[in-house]
């Protein structure tokens, strides 16, 4: 794990742990950016761009490679949020259609559900938990069962937990039933492997500036050839299509007609730079050093006899969450910080899917990345107790 530690950047007195908020980037990748900005400087936004067009290139094979797809099936995009919304209001819904989701669903996504189901008429349902905590597989066999359903969208690692939901095997129920499956990975890539063929999803969205520590404001949807002809962006500008004569356009044969044509070439370079570091640093290492981590967490807080752990499922990530009996996690959030120990408030009051009567309003998460190491993992677990 040498070179993981290698990566970790220069915080020698905070411990940060708000990665599912936004990691650090390294050095490498706010050196891409910041290059790029001073060549801008130099030369002008669209000389600059010229001359970083291979590069920029380079960053769909980077991110296809990531998730086992083809270049053609990545739009770089500016947020996991607009990556999603472009695939999920591609959707031509019709009047009755059934889409499936999480209890955990983000916040933004459970708002675009119900817009659409304002809009076109589509029935909303969301997907129990099994007795462990994570999506119940069975549940949603007999769901997709009753016929009707147009799409599966979960997402992969909620924001508000450390539960990792069985993404192959929701996958390969979606595929079964002939949905689409929508796989929002803002949370899991950079701490996760991604194979979209493995999973069997048609669309997945990513942020850069989680787990995968790339520049805030960058983002990629992977949208397979196999969905695409179906799909009809909700936005078109001379970037997703090209203009023919007066009446008629093209849309851009690939998955670039999810894109606009104003870019952040800087932030785009930087998330190039993010996704070579993850790969080259290798999905598997990075999460078994992410789980050995959070498992040492996990492990070090339950000792503290007030402090309950609220993650749940058979797989975790590296997001742990906790309460400590009596206190407010804002309150913990903040003595944390001031004793030098970055982490963040996360509320599951605000997964509204999520009806369970005892689930905490706010917890305190603490999302461990593989820079982090053991000696920082104990400070956290110390302040916790010491607070
Ligand atoms: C599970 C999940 N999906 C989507 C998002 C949205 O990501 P972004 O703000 O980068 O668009 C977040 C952000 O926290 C998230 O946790």
């Amino acid at each position: 794990m040498t070179r993981l530690r290698a990566a970790t950047p220069g915080c020698a007195r905070s411990a940060y742990f708000d990665n599912a908020g936004s990691a650090l980037p390294s050095e490498g990748v706010t050196r891409t950016v910041i290059d790029h900005l001073l060549l801008e400087q130099r030369v002008g936004g669209y000389l600059a761009a010229d001359r970083a067009s291979c590069r920029l290139e380079s960053v769909y094979t980077s991110a296809a490679g990531l998730i086992n797809a083809h270049p053609d099936e990545i739009a770089l995009v500016e947020s996991a949020t607009r990556a999603w919304d472009m695939a999920f209001y591609s959707i031509p819904f019709r009047p009755g259609d059934r889409i499936l989701t999480s209890r955990s669903e983000y916040p933004s996504n459970a708002l675009a559900f119900l817009h659409a189901r304002k809009r076109y008429g589509v029935r909303v349902e969301v997907v129990p938990d099994d007795d462990q905590g994570q999506l119940c597989v069975d549940s949603l066999a007999a769901m997709l069962d009753r016929g009707g359903v147009r799409l599966v969208a979960v997402n992969h690692v909620p924001t508000y937990n450390g539960v990792v939901h069985p993404a192959a095997a929701i996958g390969a129920l979606a595929n079964r039933a002939g949905a689409l499956f929508l796989l929002d990975a803002c949370q899991s890539a950079g701490q996760l492997p991604l194979d979209v063929r493995e999973i069997g999803c048609h669309l997945l969205s990513v942020t850069g500036r989680k787990y995968l520590r790339g520049p805030r404001g960058t983002g990629f949807l992977y949208a397979s050839r196999e969905v695409l002809p179906a799909l009809d962006p909700p936005l078109l500008d001379l970037r997703a299509a090209t203009w023919q004569d007066g009446d008629t356009y093209a849309l851009q044969p690939n998955a670039r007609r999810f894109e606009s044509w104003e870019k952040n070439v800087a932030g785009l370079l930087g998330l190039g730079a993010a996704i070579d570091e993850a790969r080259d640093l290798g999905a598997d290492r990075i999460r078994a050093r992410v789980s050995q981590l959070a498992d040492r967490l996990r492990d070090g807080l339950s000792t503290l006899g007030d402090v309950t752990v609220r993650d749940s499922g058979a797989v975790r990530s590296g997001i742990t969450t906790f309460t400590r009996h009596g206190r407010d996690a804002e309150e913990l959030v903040k003595g944390l910080g001031e004793a030098g120990v970055t982490v963040a408030t996360a509320f599951p009051s605000r997964a509204r899917f999520d009806t369970r009567p005892d689930k905490p309003a706010e917890v305190v998460r603490a999302s461990v990345h593989y820079y982090n190491t053991e000696a920082e993992v104990e400070k956290l677990v110390d302040t916790v107790g010491g607070l």
